[in-house]
């Protein structure tokens, strides 16, 4: 419905006024985009209430083990050892599985969220009395401790888990250079201050500490088109991404993301770039960027085609 709405109301509009897409006014171009997009939500989803069925829970599990073994692979990779070391998560979401199976791992860890999910019975009881279940029954951990203090106390005890409400801008709860290494996931594309935290993320990683962090670049309210939110002039676009408490996701570009961990002070170890836009929709789409009121209405086509970027920083020794 949603998707058919636009091609029926722009095909009326071209009979009626003979004026081409591309020559619309904006205030046109910008109504038929609310139209297609999902409303803002009441809520930052952390705080919306959880599913908690059993395939959700499941899901979640998976998850949270397919993170914390990648990060162990990447720390091992990089010849740390996961043993004692602080780890970090910025933007947890809904539960702090990855960062748990880790403690279980034998890490130190924190996490900070700009909104940080509260403790619900019907979800998190559940969730991490499964996570428990996996991690014993296929060894991953060396130690159930850390999971057992959670699911005893309800909550999180701080000896078993750092945590601030702050979010990346103001990391003041940790130390300099206390962490090992820093991750996140999906959660950049959220942020409307990067130098901020990108200048927290470089003040509490350890000299030589690394930060793994995964970006998805596209316009969350609709994921098929990916670059709408680009079009956005930039008063627009700032009210957008705070009505929708930062999901809507980013107007930044990979290329400005990499110059922030520069500007930080990081080195740029790898940019793995795994999503591409589909070229038949960036065929439509660049006629409208280049006759929007967007700030990047005169970037070049290159710029604007990776979609994910999965960027591998280190801090100097
Ligand atoms: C799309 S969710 C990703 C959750 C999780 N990392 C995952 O992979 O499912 C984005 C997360 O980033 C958090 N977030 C948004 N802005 C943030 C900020 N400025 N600092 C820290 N976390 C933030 C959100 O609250 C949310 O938990």
């Amino acid at each position: 419905m949603e998707i058919n709405l636009i091609p029926r109301a722009r095909r009326l509009v071209e009979r009626l006024g003979g004026l081409p897409f591309s020559a619309w006014p904006h205030e046109i171009l910008d109504a038929s985009r609310r139209i297609a997009s999902p409303p803002p939500p009441a809520l930052p989803e952390n705080f919306r209430r959880l599913p908690h069925d059993a395939e959700t829970i499941a899901r979640d599990v998976d998850y949270a083990v397919f993170n914390a073994q990648a990060y162990r692979g990447f720390l091992e990779q990089a010849g740390d050892t996961l043993d004692g070391a602080w780890l970090l998560e910025l933007g947890p979401g809904r539960n702090f599985g990855v960062m748990l199976t880790l403690a279980c791992m034998g890490a130190r860890v924190a996490v900070a969220d700009r909104f940080l999910a509260p403790w619900e019975d019907d979800y998190h009881g559940r969730f991490y009395a499964a996570l428990r279940q996996r991690i014993d029954r296929e060894s991953i951990g060396q130690s159930l401790a850390p999971l057992d203090a959670v699911i005893a106390a309800r909550d999180y005890p701080s000896a078993v888990l750092m945590r601030t409400t702050a979010g990346g801008e103001d990391l003041s709860a940790f130390s300099d250079g206390q962490f090992d290494a820093v991750f996140s996931n999906a959660v950049f594309e959220h942020v409307r201050d990067h130098a901020r935290v990108f200048a927290e993320l470089w003040r509490l990683t350890r000299p030589g500490g690394y930060g793994s962090h995964q970006v998805d670049f596209r316009d969350h309210r609709a994921l098929e088109r990916p670059l709408e939110l680009l079009l956005l002039a930039p008063k627009r676009y700032r009210r957008t991404f705070d009505e929708y408490f930062g999901e809507c996701g980013c107007q930044l570009r990979p290329r400005e993301m990499s110059q922030l961990f520069e500007c930080a002070g990081f080195h740029l170890l790898t940019q793995e770039r795994p999503r591409q836009v589909d070229e038949a929709y960036f065929a439509g789409f660049l006629p409208r960027l280049r006759a929007s009121r967007s700030a990047y209405r005169e970037w070049p086509a290159e710029a604007l085609r990776d979609l994910e970027v999965r960027y591998v920083v280190r801090k100097p020794s």
